[in-house]
């Protein structure tokens, strides 16, 4: 539903004018996996670097974004839909301010995550799977949650009673079980610059 009696203000200072003061383009990098998976981790460390490089950045991460702005979600398939499509409108903002912003949520659903994609403008959404097996998230349990979704003490957990739909046609794999954190960055980094966001 669309809010009624609003009406849309063009912003003078434009997407292309922060681009510009900024010297390298914006854009939404959408990390997907499960839990243990190493979308933080990766998000954080694709951010140091482009920092040193001088840019422009921001992470929304899954467990930061429930603490506030989706404070008030749980984890059932609709509440996931919802953080998800609050996150794609944050994310679109920041970027139409300049910023090169990445996002670290499971995002378990390929629709939610299409609708982001649908909602950014073409090019703008780059999807990156974070690919581990179950078993390799489950050993790490890095938050102890795991163990008690198999307890049966969390429901609906993703990859134990909920589910984890795999993108069909992401822009990276990362596969985080086989390769080094190094190397994951600098494919992260490389595909940025093949695409011309930096340089
Ligand atoms: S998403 O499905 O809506 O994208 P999000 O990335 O925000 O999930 O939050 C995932 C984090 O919340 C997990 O890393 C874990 O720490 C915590 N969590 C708590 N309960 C659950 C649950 N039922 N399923 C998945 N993650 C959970």
């Amino acid at each position: 539903m669309k809010t009624p009696n609003t009406i849309y203000h063009n912003a003078t200072v434009t997407r292309e004018k922060h681009n510009q003061l900024n010297s390298h383009k914006s854009t939404v990098i959408w990390l997907t996996g499960l839990s243990g998976s190493g979308k933080s981790t990766l998000a954080h460390s694709v951010e140091e670097k482009l920092h040193k490089l001088g840019c422009q950045t921001f992470v929304l991460d899954g467990d930061n974004v429930r603490h506030g702005l989706s404070s008030n979600l749980s984890f059932s398939d609709n509440d996931r839909r919802e953080n998800i499509r609050r996150i794609g409108e944050v994310a679109s903002l920041m970027m139409e301010a300049g910023v090169i912003v990445m996002t670290a949520f499971i995002s378990p659903f390929r629709e939610d995550r299409n609708n982001v994609r649908k909602l950014l403008p073409q090019g703008d959404f780059i999807e990156i799977y974070c690919k581990s097996s179950l078993e390799v998230c489950e050993s790490r349990d890095v938050k102890g949650l795991y163990k008690l979704a198999r307890a049966g003490e969390i429901k609906n957990y993703t990859g134990i009673d909920s589910p984890y739909e795999e993108p069909n046609n992401p822009e990276l794999v990362i596969n985080t079980e086989s390769e080094s954190l190094e190397e994951s960055v600098g494919k992260v980094i490389d595909l940025l610059k093949a695409k011309g966001i930096i340089e």
